[in-house]
């Protein structure tokens, strides 16, 4: 059996529509539709009662925690079949493309397969205009190095039951709920099969601005996940890039400020290691435990300090006693500065930004 999940919020006048599309598509075959209504009061309740007559369908009305993707992923809890798809109900998803993704997952030549507007055979509405595509694209982008899939915005997706990630495991956070699943899953075989995704006709869509802007930490999430330490170590060095720029500008202020080159030296270190700790707090380990912020303070500017000392002692040693060094200063002094990150990064990794109890258990358990 096959379950569709359909995600609503306000498509009573889609929901027939929907239902006679799939019904066509899947003649033949044994399925449900589970719509997945945000408590949307407009009337759909009544409407599946009625549709339910003549079509597999039923509404799960949700009072709680509103959203696209928790809706979809209670919806999997609801579900009876083996085989999932998870579609909108706006129409823009074709139900005919739904017999080979379920065929694929069948006969095992998939794990997990998604509807695609960017392969072969695929295509997108007419009416897109150019900045709506390039919107699109530049969302896509950053998700590349997650999965291999041309189009990991995609909202159309089928997975066998049994693979679906558990609950605790997914973070419904954002509406990409495919990515979400395609990440956490780690499939060994991921297909695409071309759609073509039509404009809905009704209503309006629902993704506002903050709903995209959350996609931006659900992003850095799956970031984490994936590459783990690797996206640690990144963002660790894209926050000492910064910090780098604020040192500088306020080295160079304070001695417009008429204070001499040492005095500003001495001083501008402190914005710098400040904003770098702030930073990493709330970005880099913004997953670990929230120690005392004076603290935590401390101790990283004490490792920034070390750190230092790192850096230089790494260059006065290769420059005093490597005569290839004594030529090419520079190289010294970029292998100093990464050592010194290397070493600032490790201490805050092992000891200032501590993990949590539920990251810690995870990793062994993987071990
Ligand atoms: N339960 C519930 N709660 N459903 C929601 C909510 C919500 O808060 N917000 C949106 N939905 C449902 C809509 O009713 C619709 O069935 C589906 O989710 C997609 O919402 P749209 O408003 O039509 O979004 P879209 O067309 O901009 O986005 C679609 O295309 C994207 C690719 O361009 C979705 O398929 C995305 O998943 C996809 O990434
Ligand atoms: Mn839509």
């Amino acid at each position: 059996m096959i379950s569709i999940i359909v995600p609503t919020y306000q498509e009573v006048e889609n929901l027939k529509p929907l239902s006679e599309m799939i019904q066509s598509a899947l003649q033949g075959r044994e399925y449900e539709i589970i719509i997945m209504d945000d408590n949307s009061q407009d009337g759909s309740v009544e409407l599946c009662q009625e549709l339910a007559k003549t079509y597999p369908i039923r509404i799960v009305t949700r009072t709680e925690d509103r959203g696209l993707s928790p809706a979809v992923i209670d919806g999997f809890d609801h579900a009876q079949g083996d085989y999932i798809v998870v579609m909108d109900a706006d129409l823009s998803h074709p139900a005919c493309a739904i017999p080979n993704m379920v065929d694929q997952l069948q006969s095992g030549e998939s794990d997990f397969v998604l509807g695609s507007r960017y392969v072969a055979g695929g295509s997108i509405d007419d009416s897109w205009t150019l900045w709506r595509y390039i919107n699109s694209a530049v969302a896509t982008l950053p998700a590349l190095p997650l999965t291999r899939v041309k189009d990991p915005m995609s909202g159309f997706f089928a997975v066998r039951k049994a693979d679906i990630p558990q609950r605790k495991d997914l973070s419904p956070i954002g509406y990409k709920i495919a990515l979400e699943v395609m990440v956490k899953g780690d499939f060994k075989k991921v297909s695409e099969v071309p759609i073509h995704f039509v404009d809905r006709v009704h209503g309006e869509s629902k993704l506002t601005l903050s709903e995209q802007l959350k996609y931006l930490r659900h992003l850095r999430r799956l970031y984490q996940h994936k590459f783990k330490t690797k996206a640690e170590f990144f963002q660790f060095a894209l926050v000492g890039s910064s910090g780098f720029i604020v040192d500088l500008v306020v080295y160079l202020l304070l001695q417009m400020m008429g204070l001499s080159h040492t005095v500003a030296r001495a001083i501008s270190f402190w914005p710098a290691a400040s904003w770098n700790w702030m930073l990493n707090r709330v970005m880099t380990f913004n997953h670990r435990e929230k120690s005392r912020k004076s603290t935590q303070w401390g101790a990283f500017v004490t490792s920034s300090l070390l750190g230092f000392s790192v850096n230089y002692g790494t260059y006065y040693t290769l420059t005093t006693y490597v005569p290839f060094f004594q030529e090419h200063m520079i190289f010294a002094l970029v292998i100093g500065v990464l050592m010194g990150m290397g070493f600032n990064f490790t201490i805050s990794n092992l000891f200032i930004f501590k993990k949590l109890r539920d990251e810690i258990s995870d990793e062994s358990a993987k071990r």
